[in-house]
């Protein structure tokens, strides 16, 4: 088997670690423990993207030099990959001298072979992904598609990279390569993007200094996606020469596998720039690139502006974390979005770890290993076999393989789907052989073997979460009396045969693997989370409970004025002006708490502006591109010195307020009835 080499995107240094890049993360550590396991060379990297201006204005708005302020923020990420067991071989900055000057070398190369030529560059720019866009690629009132913030007009000096030359050798290199992007329906998407044509890569920066200056012109420093997708080779040592570098040589195909983990929102700049840079050097690209989907939270988008980053270490500490690995891997289809629930997690902890495979150990170890067998693990009586035997054996070497096979695939949801397989296999055939009862009986030629097949199933669980679960695999092990840590010296250790657990091992029951949370405790632990939810109390609605005059008459005293009828005429209602608008641009009103100001078409042929208090509810850029119900004939009205031409529709409980939206794609300006 080829070495394998994994890697996850280096991240920004402007934001802690949180549960979005800890997916990723952990994603890539179970991968590097699996191969490791299955006896290959493996190579783990992760790391920073320390340049680029998005870091330089972070850092001058804290009022230090980036390199400080870099310097700073790497200390959080490697203590988080830490608390997470993601263990890395490698940990890259960009801001080292090792990488700065591989990416020097590659620029070189693709430079002596043609395809960096010096030009002008003059377009948008958005800070927040470091990308250039062209007006087309904007939305409404000049806004980046995907963070919804004003992009910066730039015009400036910049080397740019023949990309367009790359249009018909990427596709031929898709076509050659079927497995190079996965899943294969993101495959797609990339290859309608180059199938569109591509426009030539600006690839130097002369308006700032925070970057890797370009070899031949130190006046401009490099694109800093430039920079950042080369770590993958720097930290190898490549590009080089045979023979220079030994870890290039070994893990960089064509001699090794490479797999790049990646969240689907930088895909482009992995399958599309990466390998036409690669291909321009003379370099093989990559053998695969990963795209996973983007986590919420409890439904919601994680956003700077919301606040609701989460962060793993109070989740380490409330649930322990193997239970948040197990969690994040198996909730989630790796490919797919997916929403982190603490609510799934308690559950999953509950249901599949404490009742199923803590209880499997827990009913046979200390139940009766330790009460009937001396604590001893029994030998095998095949004499007694019986087909719960044969059915147990075959699950076991069948979820051994199809867990072996979705790892293979980097699906390690389904692999730990068939793990589960074996773990109900294993309670099923608790509760049918009953060893309680043979135990009672004193059959134990027959206990034996069950206990046998119990502990053996066990076993080969334990060596299959170890990739997944690192800490509670070795507890587990230790249990069953074997070494905690598995050595694996180069050989394969994935379970492939049955009955590898030596009879006689004195076992060494422990603590119960998964402490179950009682409803208390759950409900603890999620206060202390900050999500637990309030108990229940009344509804207050605001809207005033419809009546008929007849119950009205009952239930109310009689209003004083005689017109007093809950009801209006149809006409009333016509008279006022319901709209459907969208939301070109929103903004917080400078000074107040409460206030938004937004620009919406709401059909009259120009923007027009509405004031809501709804700043508390909702960040701006949530509400950009939404179509809102809005009553377009409110007298104007001044708020902060600013005029408001209408109002936003909302409604409101004590869980939140919602703005009205329509659900389908209606033109601006339509009436609402
Ligand atoms: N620095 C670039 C990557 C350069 S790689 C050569 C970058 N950094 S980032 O800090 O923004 O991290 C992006 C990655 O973090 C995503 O691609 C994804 O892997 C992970 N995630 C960040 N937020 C996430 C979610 N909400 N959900 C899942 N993964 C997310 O882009």
């Amino acid at each position: 088997m080829k070495p394998f080499y994994v890697t996850t995107p280096i991240y920004y240094v402007n934001d802690r670690p949180h549960i979005g890049t800890s997916y990723s993360t952990i994603a890539a550590d179970v991968l590097a423990r699996y191969h490791a396991l299955r006896g290959q060379q493996t190579r783990f990297l992760t790391g920073l993207d320390e340049h680029g201006l998005k870091i330089a204005r972070v850092a001058e708005s804290k009022g230090m030099s980036p390199q400080q302020f870099t310097d700073e923020m790497a200390g959080p990420f490697r203590d988080t990959w830490q608390l997470l067991h993601c263990q890395y071989d490698d940990f890259i900055r960009t801001t080292e001298p090792r990488h700065k000057v591989r990416a020097q070398m590659l620029w070189q190369r693709i430079a002596a072979r043609g395809d960096i030529y010096l030009g002008a560059y003059e377009d948008w720019y958005c800070v927040g992904c470091e990308t250039f866009y062209t007006e087309k690629d904007l939305l409404p009132g000049n806004l980046c598609p995907q963070h919804l913030k004003p992009v910066e007009r730039v015009k400036e000096s910049s080397y740019f990279f023949r990309l367009s030359a790359y249009t018909d050798k990427l596709l031929a290199y898709y076509e050659a390569h079927p497995d190079f992007v996965k899943p294969s329906g993101r495959f797609n998407e990339v290859k309608s993007f180059v199938r569109e044509g591509l426009r030539d890569l600006s690839l130097s920066r002369t308006s700032f200094r925070w970057g890797i200056p370009v070899p031949s012109d130190p006046e401009h420093v490099m694109y800093v996606w430039f920079d950042a997708l080369t770590n993958y080779m720097s930290a190898l040592g490549g590009p080089s020469e045979p023979g220079e570098a030994p870890l290039y040589d070994r893990f960089w195909p064509p001699h090794g596998d490479v797999v790049h983990i990646v969240g689907k929102d930088i895909l482009r700049f992995h399958a599309v720039y990466w390998p036409a840079f690669l291909l321009a050097a003379g370099i093989e690209p990559p053998s695969q690139i990963w795209a996973h989907g983007w986590l919420t939270v409890n439904g919601q988008k994680m956003s700077k502006s919301l606040g609701n980053f989460l962060a793993p270490e109070p989740l380490v500490d409330a649930f322990g974390v193997d239970v948040l690995r197990y969690y994040l891997m198996r909730d989630i289809a790796f490919g797919q979005d997916g929403d982190f629930s603490h609510e799934n997690l308690l559950a999953r902890l509950n249901g599949e770890l404490a009742n199923g495979l803590g209880n499997l150990l827990n009913r046979v170890l200390v139940s009766i290993v330790q009460k009937n067998l001396g604590g001893r693990v029994p030998a095998p009586n095949p004499s007694t076999r019986t087909a719960e035997d044969d059915e147990l054996e075959a699950a076991a070497l069948r979820c051994c393989k199809s867990a072996a096979e979705h790892l293979d695939q980097v699906a390690p949801q389904r692999a730990l789907e068939a793990i589960w397989e074996l773990v109900g296999a294993g309670n099923r055939y608790v509760d049918r052989t009953e060893p309680w009862a043979l135990a009672k009986r004193g059959e134990s030629a027959r206990l034996g073997h069950v206990v046998y097949q119990v502990l053996e199933t066990l076993r080969m669980v334990g060596v299959m979460i170890t990739p997944f679960m690192p800490l509670k695999a070795a507890e587990l092990r230790q249990q069953l009396g074997l070494d905690p840590l598995l050595h694996t010296q180069g050989l394969d250790l994935w379970p492939s045969v049955f009955g590898a657990l030596a009879p006689d091992t004195q076992t060494r029951p422990g603590a119960a693997l998964f402490p179950r949370f009682d409803k208390d405790q759950s409900q603890a632990a999620l206060q202390k989370l900050g999500v637990a939810k309030a108990p229940e109390t009344p509804q207050k609605t605001k809207a005033r409970p419809m009546t008929t005059e007849a119950t009205r008459k009952e239930t109310e005293p009689a209003a004083q004025s005689g017109d007093a009828s809950p009801f209006i005429e149809f006409d009333d209602f016509t008279k006022v002006d319901l709209r459907v608008a969208r939301v070109l641009a929103c903004e917080k009103v400078p000074k107040s708490e409460k206030l938004l100001k937004l620009s919406v078409d709401a059909g009259d042929g120009a923007p027009r502006q509405i004031l809501s208090g709804i700043a508390q509810h909702y960040a701006p850029e949530q509400l950009v591109g939404k179509q809102v119900v809005i009553v377009a004939n409110l007298k104007p009205r001044k708020m902060m010195g600013l005029e408001s031409h209408g109002m936003v529709l909302s409604a409101s409980d004590e869980t939140g307020l919602f703005v009205t939206t329509i659900a389908g794609d209606v033109k601006p300006g339509s009436g609402v009835k």
